[in-house]
């Protein structure tokens, strides 16, 4: 007999009726009477249950006393047309195999735990349906994103987690040593000597692969890096991870109109896969969690995005009457307040926000002629606020040697060789792979669209 998952089954529904099926999975839970039992087993291949029917005179009461919420089975038999509502077809069972039974303390028994109570069980919390519809949606996304790159040409580029680099400049790394932390190496002066750490210097965790991918794509053209980044900022909001998935499209001789184009277009591919592969998941979460959701991804993929320049962003803040908890003027860096006014208030759409000051953004991007702003790009969406954050790079040698040494960071020849050798003019930017994942599922915390989240004070499993 061929193994079919259940969503093979559901979807092959009455084609199948009469033959006989080999089922397994975790039960969800058991009703009936005297007569007949009805199981919701569920295998994780979809958010449908299959629903087992046990005719008691076949299956004493007894023999069935084990098949408890959360417990896995195996059932063979046949699958029939299904005279209930709520399913097309169900499955006669045959035979019964229990592999483990669940006890009463099964974390899971109710529905409508809260997400605080299933982050303190996230050990089991891919079993509720919630979660298996949010990791099936992360894992459709993550298909698209290699998707779309490949299918345009890009080449998929592995930069390093270890490095010995700052390319965010914001000081939230993760120090990486296997010095001995009571008994450190000291130099004559007093400070740490690293030459006896294992790389030999200081080394980290990397914020962003982009320095070593503008390496990869000032040779090969068209890269992308998608791998886990890494930020020791305290920061404890619904939109920041410690450890967070980041996909970096960089690209040669593309200035911002064309960064600004391919991100727009690449951001409403990915809704569009998640809509056409996971509808079932995506509106599961639509009606049980977020009305608005199916709308709002629609609204997103439907509508061109504004573009507009953050000195013309501050005016509409300014003049928008508004009491915002962080003032706005020229110079601020926005904060999540100032972003989804803009997207949610004001506009009413997706917003690229363009041309900010120099001195909020990083050394790489490329100056403006007007010596103040530089070419940088922010995707802000609604409810997430930034999405995307990109720039076209600074490719003038001299400008970018200013830059490095206005900032005081030390050991980037490797960088500037880039603009040293045939330097070209090229722009990418960095898409937050949860946040993208929140913006689908329309899940409130970012701590529940990734297995096991990472943020300050939590490190379990
Ligand atoms: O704006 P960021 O810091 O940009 C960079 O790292 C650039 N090197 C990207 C590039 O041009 N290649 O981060 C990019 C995106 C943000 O827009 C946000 O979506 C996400 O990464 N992000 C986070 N996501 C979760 N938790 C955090 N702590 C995040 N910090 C940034
Ligand atoms: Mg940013």
């Amino acid at each position: 007999m061929k193994k079919l998952t259940i969503k093979e089954i559901l979807k092959e529904g009455e084609n199948l009726a009469g033959k006989e099926v080999d089922v397994k999975g975790w039960v969800r839970t058991r009703r009936g009477n005297k007569n007949v039992q009805f199981v919701a087993l569920n295998d994780g291949s979809t958010i449908n249950n299959l629903q087992i029917v046990f005719d008691l005179e076949k299956f004493p009461e007894e023999s069935l006393k084990n098949i408890t919420t959360g417990s896995s089975i195996h059932v063979k038999g046949n699958l029939v047309a299904s005279q209930g509502a709520g399913q097309s077809v169900e499955v006669q069972a045959d035979k019964l195999e229990i592999y483990g039974t669940a006890p009463a303390d099964y974390p899971l028994q109710k529905k409508g735990h809260t997400m605080e109570f299933l982050r303190e069980k996230a050990h089991l919390r891919p079993r509720t349906n919630t979660f298996g519809a949010v990791m099936r949606i992360r894992h459709a996304l993550a298909y698209a994103i290699h998707k779309f790159f490949n299918d345009k040409g890009f080449f998929y580029f592995h930069t390093p987690l270890i490095t010995a680099s700052d390319c965010e400049g914001a000081g939230a790394q993760f120090q990486v040593t296997t010095l001995p932390l009571n008994e450190l190496p000291k130099n004559e002066d007093g400070s740490i000597d690293y030459s006896k750490d294992f790389f030999g210097k200081m080394a980290s965790l990397t914020v962003s692969g982009q320095l070593e991918g503008e390496l990869g794509a000032t040779a090969l053209g068209l890269i992308y890096t998608f791998g886990p980044t890494f930020r020791a900022e305290n920061s404890n909001t619904p939109r920041h991870l410690s450890e967070f998935w980041m996909i970096e499209p960089e690209m040669a001789f593309y200035e911002i109109e064309d960064n600004m184009d391919l991100a727009e277009e690449f951001i409403k591919y990915c809704i569009n896969y998640a809509l056409e592969h996971c509808y079932d998941d995506i509106k599961f979460l639509n009606d049980h969690f977020d009305h608005d959701l199916i709308d709002r991804l629609k609204f997103v993929v439907n509508n061109d995005f504004v573009r507009l320049p953050y000195t013309e962003g501050i005016k509409i803040l300014e003049e928008s009457g508004k009491k915002f908890e962080f003032p706005v003027h020229w110079g601020v860096d926005l904060a999540s307040e100032h972003e989804r006014y803009l997207v949610e208030e004001h506009f009413k759409k997706p917003v690229i926000l363009t041309d900010y000051p120099k001195e909020i953004k990083a050394f790489y991007m490329k100056l403006n002629d007007d010596g103040k702003t530089v070419r940088a790009m922010d995707v802000l969406f609604p409810k997430i606020g930034e999405i995307i954050g990109g720039s076209q790079r600074e490719e003038n040698y001299e400008k970018l040697i200013g830059r490095i040494e206005e900032m005081g960071l030390e050991g980037m020849e490797w960088y500037l060789d880039t603009r040293k050798y045939g330097t070209v003019p090229h722009s990418g930017f960095g898409l937050g792979f949860e946040r993208l994942v929140q913006f689908v599922t329309g899940m409130q915390n970012i701590r529940d669209v990734i297995p096991f989240p990472r943020y300050p004070k939590a490190c379990e499993y």
